[in-house]
């Protein structure tokens, strides 16, 4: 018996981040959309816990128990009072170490999989706990949709969304580590005064209201400035991207996936194609937004 959970990838259409804190994490105000890009988490019982991973970025996954896959079976087992005797098989299709949430993905995944498999009936305020322990965007990629994430983007608020958001998505050909960027964005914040991070109010009326140009003119993402300068080469991309016609081009979190709004599917497909020629990126996806969280299949 085996239980299959497909998790979304997720872009920021806001990031707006704060100081430091003490505990070295940021205040943020985060306003995620899951987009149609999934990772696909298979657990199976075993003789032990073990991890494996296919896709083309397969080689880049750790197969520890640092990934978050192995740590969310774990939290849940001890919890529970149980081994955590699993196995888990990712199927990867999200960029790894790209700013799309891909190992939130997993930990999502694998924790919902496993809470089926054992039959361990946890409540979705304890999954969300859970999810919170593991990372601070693993609860959106259990509840996908639209939210405002706040505290360390673990603390969410649903979004209404009145339609679908046609993106595509530049891959790069190395990734960025998210520790890094943040502490990039420290050292360019120095001696600064950094406001308190807050949604921006037109942003979540154009998600409301599903108005593609309106989202463009308001999407933001205050790590962009320490992804490029760990990256500069990325400023290629999203020229590329702004070149084709999107109608926003941003660094996806904490990068590198460089993110590019569209106005319909048609003109995401036409983007696409211009990114692809112009050599500046690894591999180049459409995908919409908003998308449900992760879903037993
Ligand atoms: O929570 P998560 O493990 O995904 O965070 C990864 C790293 O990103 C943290 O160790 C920290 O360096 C940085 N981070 C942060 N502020 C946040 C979220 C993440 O500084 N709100």
């Amino acid at each position: 018996m085996s239980v299959t959970v497909r998790v979304p990838a997720k872009v920021n259409v806001q990031l707006a981040v704060g100081a430091a804190r003490p505990d070295g994490f940021h205040d943020l105000a985060n306003v995620f959309l899951a987009v149609g890009l999934y990772d696909e988490v298979t657990v199976t019982p075993a003789d032990g816990l073990r991890i494996t991973c296919e896709g083309p970025d397969a080689a880049q996954v750790p197969l520890d128990r640092t990934n978050l896959a192995a740590r969310a079976a774990i939290a849940l087992a001890e919890r529970r009072g149980i081994e955590p005797d699993v196995h888990v098989h990712i199927a990867k299709d999200i960029p790894v170490a790209g700013g799309m949430a891909g190992g939130s993905a997993d930990g999502a995944g694998a924790l919902l999989a496993c809470d089926r498999l054992w039959g361990t009936g946890a409540s979705r305020a304890e999954l969300l706990a859970i999810c919170a322990e593991l990372g601070s965007d693993v609860p959106f990629s259990l509840v996908g949709g639209a939210a405002l994430g706040v505290g360390r983007g673990e603390r969410l608020t649903a979004l209404e969304v009145g339609g679908t958001f046609h993106w595509v998505f530049a891959m790069a050909d190395r990734g960025l580590s998210t520790p890094a960027v943040f502490r990039e964005f420290d050292r360019l914040a120095e001696g600064r005064r950094i406001p308190e991070p807050v949604a921006s109010a037109e942003l979540v009326a154009a998600l409301a209201k599903g108005d593609a140009e309106a989202l463009a003119a308001a999407v933001s993402n205050d790590l962009q400035p320490a992804a490029l300068s760990l990256f500069p080469e990325l400023a290629d991309t999203l020229a590329a991207g702004r070149g084709a016609g999107a109608l926003a081009a941003l660094v996806s979190g904490s990068g590198p996936t460089t993110a590019f709004l569209t106005r319909d599917a048609e003109s995401a497909e036409k983007v696409a194609g211009a990114l692809r020629a112009s050599g500046t990126c690894r591999a180049v996806r459409t995908a919409g937004g908003p998308v449900a969280g992760a879903t037993v299949v």
